[in-house]
């Protein structure tokens, strides 16, 4: 992906202070027309996450320019990501951010927020108006397989390993990660793997629908470019209705689905014969 091309003034922050501060948290954001690509850029830690990796990922998405159609997420180096930073076991947890141990102490409602807030960064990806796209590269563990699992698509190079380390470390995976993978390959491989915490390999995860695709390591860029490419060849607004119909299905009765397609397509041909799009 090309680097970020137009600066852009987002309430008060320009792009380079944002960049500079997504530095220091270990993320990449460049915007490159109406594609986005988020990097996680800590890759001596193997892209590990922190509670300001999530905040910074609500963040871009809240200022995600509107013309981005595609959010390419990455992971530099030789893991996607190794999930939660090991240090928030600790009792001293990450610098300025606390540990699991002070998050314990927390009351319900206290926890509730703070993890809503880690969630949003996650959530956002699965907008209708884009297609998110997780380019994955060995390890994606814990945080860094249920980043991958927020994405709607996922393609991964043949070293990958997707790892839900959760239950192994006495906790469950809460980063919006279950929904996804029940949906993708079911309630028994969704149990299998999260329960036992065993690793899922390339073509496993190619042949119970985790992977859309597994490329050799040094083709995933352009595999990931060219599946961008595919999906900005359609039209914007009917990409949109067409993932919120999508999206909706499973949650709704064959009838339901019907009059909901027939309320999208009014919508369509409305705009089209107005001469919009
Ligand atoms: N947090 C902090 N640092 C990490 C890290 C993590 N999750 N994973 C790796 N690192 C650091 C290592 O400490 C090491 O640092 P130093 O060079 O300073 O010693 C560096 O990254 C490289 O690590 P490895 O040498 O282990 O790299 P590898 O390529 O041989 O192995 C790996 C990669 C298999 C991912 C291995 O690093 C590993 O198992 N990491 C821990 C994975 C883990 O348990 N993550 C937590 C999952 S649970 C979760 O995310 C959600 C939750 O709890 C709620």
């Amino acid at each position: 992906m090309s680097e970020a091309k137009a600066p852009h003034q987002r309430g008060g922050y320009t792009e380079d202070v944002f960049a500079e501060e997504l530095a220091e948290i270990g993320l990449r954001f460049e915007v490159d027309g109406e594609i986005a690509t988020i990097t996680l850029d800590r890759p001596d830690k193997r892209n590990a996450q922190t509670f300001a990796t999530w905040s910074a990922l609500a963040r871009i998405g809240d200022i995600l320019p509107e013309q981005v159609r595609v959010v390419v997420v990455n992971g530099e180096g030789p893991s996607f990501s190794a999930g939660i930073d090991l240090r928030m076991f600790t009792p001293e947890g990450v610098p300025g951010q606390g540990s699991f141990s002070s998050a314990a102490r927390l009351d319900n409602a206290s926890f509730e927020k703070l993890l809503e807030q880690a969630q949003q960064g996650f959530l956002w990806l699965r907008r209708p108006e884009i297609v998110s796209i997780a380019a994955v590269r060995g390890h994606a563990v814990g945080a860094g397989f249920q980043l991958a699992l927020a994405c709607d698509l996922r393609i991964v190079a043949d070293d990958v390993k997707f790892c839900m380390k959760e239950p192994a470390l006495g906790l469950v995976p809460d980063l919006t990660g279950t929904k996804p993978l029940v949906d993708l390959v079911g309630l028994a491989k969704a149990i299998d793997i999260c329960l036992t915490a065993r690793v899922v390999e390339a073509d496993e995860a190619f042949r119970i629908g985790l992977a859309e695709r597994v490329v050799a390591g040094g083709d995933l860029a352009k595999a990931v470019h060219d599946k961008a490419a595919q999906l900005l060849s359609t039209n914007r607004d009917a990409a949109a209705a067409t993932k919120r119909l999508l999206q909706g299905a499973q949650g709704r009765t064959l009838e339901e689905q019907r009059a909901a397609e027939g309320a999208e397509q009014a919508q369509r041909l409305r705009a089209l014969f107005a001469g919009g799009s």
